[in-house]
């Protein structure tokens, strides 16, 4: 695994985008795998200034989301839907059939997971996965216990997962209990992978994806069996390693 080790958030996200920048200038098509949640956020606003300074094109560059919250439509604005065309998609005019996230709001949820990976599955894994990490060890949405087997499904949110992201709505009695998340096996599909993580508060899962042992029990420690890896945090979360 490879391990960048930056000052700050802002460096994180630099180090980030000019890495996914790369990818993107580098080759004529290429498939993203993308990510939410707060860490990734300087890394979008990194690759929209990219944007506007160089037009760089995304005409060949097809996204694939980790995850979904069950029962937001795609226009609700705390989907991860509107998260990606609000903070990426339309900055970058990113060309929106293109770009593919699990709709949470299918009526039959266990297809909608079995066409998602499908999907995956169809272009042989996507060129670059981007991931953030739970406090608790979370890649996508894959909770403590879940079978690194797993392909893209339904996930019940943990308590701890419910809490960290309790911010993120107004309202905390629409906060959805479930997602669909792309699964551990799906995402060690990827071709490489890069991880970033910023803050305290990620310190401890840090330390077991990069110094503990292998286990359901830690869905990170998976990117171990994996032999493309790029890890990009500060110093702050790499604080206990
Ligand atoms: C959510 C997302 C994950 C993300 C995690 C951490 O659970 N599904 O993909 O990595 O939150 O979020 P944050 O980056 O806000 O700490």
């Amino acid at each position: 695994m490879n391990i960048i080790e930056v000052a700050n958030y802002e460096e994180m996200s630099k180090a980030s985008a000019d890495f996914i920048l790369k990818k993107i200038k580098g080759s004529e098509k290429v498939t993203l795998g993308l990510a939410t949640g707060g860490t990734p956020l300087g890394t979008y606003q990194e690759l929209v200034k990219d944007y506007k300074k160089n037009e760089t094109s995304y005409s060949h560059v097809h996204t694939y989301n980790l995850d979904e919250y069950v029962g937001l439509t795609p226009d609700d604005p705390e989907s991860y839907h509107a998260y990606m065309c609000e903070h990426l998609f339309h900055p970058v005019n990113m060309p929106l059939e293109q770009t593919n996230i699990p709709n949470g709001a299918a009526p039959e949820l266990l297809q909608e997971c079995l066409r998602y990976d499908m999907l995956i599955e169809s272009i042989g894994g996507v060129d670059l996965q981007l991931l953030g990490i739970g406090e608790n060890g979370h890649i996508g949405f894959n909770e403590p216990g879940t079978l690194f087997s797993t392909s893209t499904h339904v996930v019940d949110l943990t308590l701890s997962t419910l809490e960290a992201n309790a911010k993120y709505f107004k309202d905390p009695s629409k906060q959805p209990t479930q997602a669909i998340t792309m699964g551990i096996a799906t995402i060690l599909k990827s071709k490489e992978i890069l991880l970033l993580a910023s803050g305290e508060r990620k310190q401890e899962a840090l330390f077991h994806l990069l110094r503990g042992e292998v286990t359901e029990s830690v869905p990170a420690s998976a990117l171990n069996m994996h032999d493309s890896v790029t890890v990009i945090a500060d110093s702050q979360a790499l604080k206990l390693v």
